[in-house]
């Protein structure tokens, strides 16, 4: 089965590949003559995954799938949130991101509990034949006092899920995948996948 995966990003793009097994063959926009960017501009990653998956519905008309994902950190109101990508400010920098996340947090009253809990937040959207469905993963965990591990991307050098000693970033691809939010999201959309097959 071929599926288009509404994303520009090729990490997203493995785990997704690798989660989803060889029955299904992922496309990017871009291999379809798409370059530019897919609009985001919700309120929330409900509406963001939503809006990606059904731009690139009414560009081609083939099942696809999109994702959204969120860090959410409660002593932070929940920030960088929907914000997650442009935290730091537009530009999707990962490094700026993650130095303002640490240094956030470094300003946190001190007598609020559990300060560096947080947990991460993946929305799936699938349309098929016209039909939208959702798909939803979280993972609990605590943002570290500094980055560790070189592997994924984005946030998970910072990230340390609960039960585990490490980042992320110091899983092997497989281990990440396993435990993650988009782990549990898409492994909801491949059950769902097969029994349309
Ligand atoms: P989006 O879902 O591509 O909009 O991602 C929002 C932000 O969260 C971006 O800064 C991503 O780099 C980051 N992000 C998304 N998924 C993950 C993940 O699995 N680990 C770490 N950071 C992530």
């Amino acid at each position: 089965m071929e599926l288009v995966f509404a994303t520009g990003n090729s990490h997203k793009l493995k785990e997704a590949s690798d989660i989803l097994g060889k029955n299904v063959t992922l496309i990017m926009p871009k291999k379809l003559g798409y370059k530019g960017d897919i609009p985001e501009t919700g309120a929330t990653i409900e509406a963001n995954s939503k809006m990606k998956c059904q731009f690139v519905w009414n560009k081609f008309g083939k099942t696809c799938f999109a994702d959204d994902t969120a860090l959410e950190v409660p002593s932070l109101g929940g920030a960088p949130g929907v914000h997650s990508a442009r935290y730091a400010g537009e530009g999707h920098d990962d490094t700026a991101n993650r130095a303002k996340l640490l240094d956030e947090l470094t300003k946190v009253d001190r007598r609020k509990k559990n300060i560096r809990a947080a947990r991460f937040r993946t929305v799936v959207t699938l349309i098929h034949k016209g039909t939208l469905y959702t798909f939803e993963g979280t993972m609990n965990g605590t943002i570290a006092e500094k980055e560790s591990g070189e592997g994924g991307f984005g946030y998970d050098s910072i990230f340390i899920p609960d039960g585990c000693s490490c980042t992320f970033a110091e899983m092997s691809e497989n281990q990440k995948n396993a435990i993650s939010h988009r782990g549990i999201a898409m492994r909801k959309l491949a059950n769902f996948l097969s029994r349309l097959q």
